[in-house]
């Protein structure tokens, strides 16, 4: 058998589409959409992030600005930039790219975003509401995974999903979006023992570790749908997730690839929460 291929890239494009057209029907009420992007030091892959991330604002009509300080910025000056953004009309979504430079305090500052334009649904009020079932603004790589099984019509009612990896930004967030689509979880961490016991259970595989192919085919209930969230470099320098893609696809029912899988969404999920932000600012 080979798996199915989730597309991540076309459904992004996809949905694009939906955001091009409501950015526009905004336009035209006078509101532009704005984001802006707070990146401090110079860590190289966030820099790839955040650029990526204003480039596809522009791709969308979406106004943004990317604002960059260097690595010893005191927490203050920075709690200061974002007071600023948090009354700046203009601006509907503020991200600022983690990870920070160790002097400052990352809960701090994520909590001093105001959670209306907390597009990476990190502060405590909005990751608080969607464990409670009443999602507000929502982190946007599980958001995007949602879209990604929503789109290639995945069961997750009554489905087992087992979820390797348990961050604040992926894993955590993933199990309360899979468990309100009424899914049964299994949150795995580092910690977890005989971890293919678990995986193999799956009807859902969500590998969100940052370990270069850990998943192997071996560790893959058949027909199984796994998506893949992992952005390593192996060895050679090359670009891959941690899914083992070669011996996983003949095993699994679907597969989600890297690069062009959960990537692209996630900065879709980016520009649908700051539309929605913007949409939301008009009514209040
Ligand atoms: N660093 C890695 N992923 C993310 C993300 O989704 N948002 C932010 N702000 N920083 C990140």
């Amino acid at each position: 058998m080979t798996a199915l291929i989730i597309d991540g890239k076309q459904i992004a494009l996809d949905t694009q589409i939906e955001i091009k057209r409501r950015v526009s029907a905004l336009s035209a009420r006078g509101v532009m959409p704005g984001l802006a992007v707070i990146l401090v030091g110079d860590n190289p892959a966030s820099h790839v992030y955040v650029s990526n991330k204003v480039k596809s604002c522009g791709a969308v009509g979406m106004h943004s600005v990317l604002e960059q300080y260097p690595a010893d910025l005191s927490e203050r000056q920075l709690l200061e930039r974002i007071a600023a953004l948090n009354s700046d009309a203009a601006i509907h979504g503020i991200l600022v790219q983690l990870p920070l430079p160790a002097h400052i305090n990352e809960h701090a500052v994520l909590e001093a975003i105001s959670p209306t334009k907390d597009v990476d649904g990190f502060h405590l009020l909005n990751a608080g509401a969607l464990m409670t079932g009443q999602p507000r603004l929502r982190a946007c790589t599980p958001y995007g995974v949602m879209k990604m099984l929503e789109h290639s019509n995945i069961a997750m009612r009554g489905a087992h999903a087992v979820i390797v990896g348990a961050s604040n930004i992926v894993g955590k967030p993933m199990a309360m979006m899979l468990l309100q689509a009424g899914a049964t979880v299994t949150l795995c961490n580092s910690k977890t023992r005989d971890l293919a016991h678990h995986t193999k259970q799956a009807d859902i595989v969500i590998a969100a570790v940052g370990r270069a192919r850990m998943i192997t085919g071996d560790m893959i209930r058949p027909g199984a749908t796994v998506i893949d969230v992992g952005i390593n470099r192996d060895e050679a320098g090359k670009l891959c997730g941690d899914v083992d893609f070669e011996s996983v696809k003949s095993v699994a029912g679907a597969i989600s690839p890297v690069p062009g899988g959960v990537g692209p969404m996630t900065i879709t999920m980016l520009l649908m929460n700051t539309l929605e932000a913007a949409e939301k600012a008009l009514l209040s």
